[in-house]
């Protein structure tokens, strides 16, 4: 299929009114369960290996020593991975990050496989390919940001994979992502009940949240959101980022989600609170000031 061909502009022009738009997913479950085992195996082995931990605690403190790649990547510490046990009222999810050029060091120091490379690579190119299309059209909006968003080199884009807990309390409380452009490109959810909700704009409560209409020519849905940089950038744009939370994941098995973020490249976000305040009428935010 080809990409221009899938992106109309009524999608673009969706994205701009509703701040998201829901496309098919790039990735198909093989995939995406590949990747779920990359995942899970590097968990296993972070957890379980002092000396498997330290390598990776080292090329972290490598990235955040590398100036020029912190500034091209917004401050997304790449490769990330947090998996501290939650404090009461916090998130319980376990999330590893990173973006291209990481894979080949995660790779050359044996904290993942040559299969896992190949297959979290070819996420990030899919990634990447589905949202560039809006990333353009962003870029003809804001064109003095155009060097930002498509810099020379490796884009400044970041793969994130999550695990959530079942629990009864809200996967992710309300908030707007620190991204130009972010995209939920795959998740476990059912068709059905998808677990990613919005915000309208008149929304003060929680209760008028709702999961985007999935299309019926979509079989596995991916959300593609604005989020924050732009108009943390320039204040009037007509770019504005989404406001979205998780809904709590119910049942046995965990709940995985793959994201891809596309950064305001040389636009530091790391001081920016996503966290947004919505009356709680359905009774399930996680209490962070606890
Ligand atoms: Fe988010």
């Amino acid at each position: 299929m080809n990409v221009a061909t899938v992106y109309e502009n009524w999608e673009w022009e969706t994205l701009l009114k509703d701040r998201v738009v829901v496309a098919q997913s790039p990735i198909n479950d093989r995939l995406a369960k590949r990747a779920i085992y990359a995942f899970e195996t590097f968990i296993e082995r972070y957890s379980t290996s002092l000396d498997f931990s330290d390598r990776f605690t080292y090329l972290l403190n490598q990235w955040s020593a590398d100036a020029a790649m912190r500034d091209k990547f917004a401050c997304f510490y790449t490769p990330y991975f947090r998996n501290s046990e939650p404090k009461r009222g916090y998130d319980d999810k376990i999330v590893w990050q990173f973006h291209a050029s990481y894979i080949d060091r995660l790779l050359d120091r044996q904290l993942i496989g040559p299969a896992d490379a190949k297959c979290l690579r070819t996420i990030l190119r899919k990634g990447a390919q589905h949202l560039r299309p809006f990333v353009e059209r962003m870029a003809g909006e804001e064109p003095d940001l155009r060097a930002q968003l498509l810099p020379p080199g490796e884009l400044p884009i970041v793969i994130r994979l999550m695990r959530y807990r079942p629990d009864f309390l809200a996967g992710t409380n309300p908030h707007i992502d620190k991204t130009a452009l972010s995209g939920i490109i795959w998740t476990s959810d059912n068709r059905n009940s998808q677990k990613l909700i919005f915000a309208h704009d008149n929304a003060d409560r929680l209760s008028q949240f709702e999961a985007p209409q999935v299309g019926e020519n979509i079989g596995r849905p991916s959300c593609v959101f604005f989020g924050a940089a732009i108009s943390d950038f320039r204040e009037q744009s007509r770019i504005r980022g989404a406001v979205h939370a998780v809904l709590p994941v119910q049942g046995d098995g965990y709940r995985y989600s793959i994201a891809c973020f596309w950064l305001l490249s040389g636009h530091p976000m790391k001081n920016f609170v996503t966290a947004r305040h919505f009356i709680d009428d359905i009774g399930i935010l996680r209490d962070y000031a606890r």
